[in-house]
């Protein structure tokens, strides 16, 4: 008995020793939890997760009311799920873009699928990071910059005029969405980048963009390897393109002594930039010829998305098209006859821009972006460990009642005052924002301004349904009735 009096009293004396250890042990792990609590959510199947809901809200464009806004409603502006196999986390507000937006490099880096990454070419702006980033990304915004519009807008004028000229002329029926795909297309090669373009080169960009979401199996058949396939077809144009820049640019130099800068206009052309960069071993071939290729991705689909939207906007808001049409009738009525538009001119059109910024507000081209955790996160409390994926959202942000009072009705008057930063995103912002924005504008308010002075319009489906592949867009094409002024 005394060994076992001996033995619990020693037992007993162990005990009250250690319990302080052990409660500072448990109160540290507590701590540890609390600073790596994770934010809320479900993470779904193993693997999948989440995936499938995904992908149907997405596919019936209505990601945010089907799959982000309930969530939201569940646990707040900041959840966590699984997509694909990554842990994500989906942020919402213009809090949140602040932060993730503008800590690019620092605690978030751009991210892509893979077979995005293999169509557009590593070498793109899209995987480039800190000063090679901010290189590429000077290059093409001081291209488009309020110095450039002076002799863009009359260019972009010119192009907008001929293929009016060309695909309505004697027509009665257009389908906008496809004609501005064209349309941009063509911006995009002879306005920004200087390139002519060559027959089938639209073609084979657009099986291109077709594959940039699909899973990246290269067995024959699949849209991916038919979009390997056209990126080959499309290095092998742009490698004799550039090349010929590059031994043009040369004879120029050797011709001016050395010194010469090419003339004003080639000088704020894309393609001799980059050229001119590649001649001073700034920028390899391979880097132009990706960032060619991730330029078109990047300017196409969005930018007829956000026409075809104005349009839409524009046809279920008589009261609003009026103001408009009268914006444009008197900037044509005090120009003269045969005067074209120009860069001056752009800034007349302020109503115009406020009802396309309504417009993309209500139905912005991109739905948010990838952005990969390099370091653990903390956020409102919550832990983002490394590694994980976090999705920011436009419409998360744009539905905002408190920056959008009523937020689904359409009043293009909201931007009389400017918005606060990061308040209204549909280019994103930070360091990774949209470098064509100027360029998108330009585009949009001079396709307005050409259409509504020559053409009476109108939808031949008003509420034409909006699918999603990936980016949005009308089912039919967007048909629009149209007669001659
Ligand atoms: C209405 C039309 C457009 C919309 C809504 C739009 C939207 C965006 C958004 C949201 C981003 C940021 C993506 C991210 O943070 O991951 C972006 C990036 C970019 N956009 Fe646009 N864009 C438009 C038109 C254009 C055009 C016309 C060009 C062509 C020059 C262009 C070129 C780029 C480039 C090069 C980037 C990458 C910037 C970087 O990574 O630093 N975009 N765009
Ligand atoms: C695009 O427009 C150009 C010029 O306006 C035209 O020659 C070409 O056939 C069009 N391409 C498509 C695919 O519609």
């Amino acid at each position: 008995m005394e060994i076992n009096n001996f033995i619990s009293s020693w037992l007993f004396t162990l005990i009250l020793a250690l319990a302080p250890l052990f409660l500072l042990l448990k109160l540290k792990q507590k701590c540890v939890n609390i600073r790596h609590k994770l934010p809320p959510g479900q993470m779904g199947v193993p693997w999948l997760g989440e995936t499938m809901d995904f992908y149907r809200a997405q596919q019936a464009n209505r990601l945010f009311e089907d799959f982000v806004q309930p969530r939201m409603a569940r646990h707040g502006k900041i959840f966590k799920t699984r997509l694909l196999g990554s842990p994500t986390v989906i942020v919402s507000g213009a809090e949140a873009n602040r932060f993730f937006l503008s800590n690019e490099f620092k605690l978030v880096i751009s991210s892509w699928p893979s077979s995005s990454v293999q169509l557009m070419g590593k070498n793109s702006i899209m995987g480039k990071q800190g000063e090679r980033h901010r290189h590429i990304h000077g290059l093409i915004s001081s291209s488009l910059g309020s110095s450039s519009a002076e002799y863009l807008v009359p260019k972009l004028s010119k192009i907008v005029q001929r293929h009016l000229d060309v695909h309505w002329g004697g027509q009665e029926r257009i389908n906008l969405y496809h004609f501005t795909k064209n349309l941009t297309f063509h911006v995009v090669f002879e306005c920004l980048l200087g390139i002519d373009v060559e027959m089938g080169m639209l073609e084979i960009f657009e099986r291109i963009l077709e594959g940039v979401f699909t899973p990246a199996v290269t067995v024959p058949g699949t849209r991916f390897s038919r979009a390997v396939r056209a990126r080959k077809e499309i290095e092998r144009m742009l490698v004799r393109i550039v090349r010929k820049k590059e031994e043009e640019m040369e004879r120029e130099r050797e011709n001016s002594g050395g010194g010469g800068g090419g003339n004003e206009e080639g000088g704020a052309l894309l393609l001799p930039r980059y050229v001119a960069a590649m001649l001073r071993g700034e920028m390899s071939e391979e880097e132009v010829i990706d960032n060619i290729v991730l330029m078109v991705f990047a300017a196409h689909d969005t930018t007829s998305f956000a026409i075809a939207m104005t349009f839409r906007m524009l046809a279920h808001h008589p009261n609003c098209y009026q103001l408009l049409l009268k914006e444009h009738m008197d900037l044509k009525s005090g120009k003269g006859e045969g005067k074209d538009i120009n860069g001056e001119d752009i800034k007349k059109m302020s109503y115009t821009w406020k009802v396309a910024r309504e417009s993309i507000r209500l139905f912005p081209p991109i739905f948010g972006s990838f952005r990969k955790a390099i370091v653990d996160i903390e956020y409102e409390g919550f832990t983002i460990p490394k590694g994980w994926k976090v999705l920011w959202t436009t419409y998360g942000t744009h539905y905002d009642p408190e920056h959008f009072p009523d937020p689904t009705s359409f009043n293009p008057d909201r931007f009389n005052e400017p918005k606060p930063p990061y308040v209204y995103v549909p280019f994103g912002g930070g360091p990774r924002v949209c470098a064509g924005y100027q360029l998108a504008r330009m585009n949009i308010l001079v396709l307005v301004h050409h259409v509504v002075t020559r053409y009476d319009w109108s939808l031949i489906h008003p509420d034409e349904p909006i699918t999603v592949d990936p980016l949005p867009f009308p089912v039919h094409g967007m048909p629009i009735q149209i007669s001659p002024k």
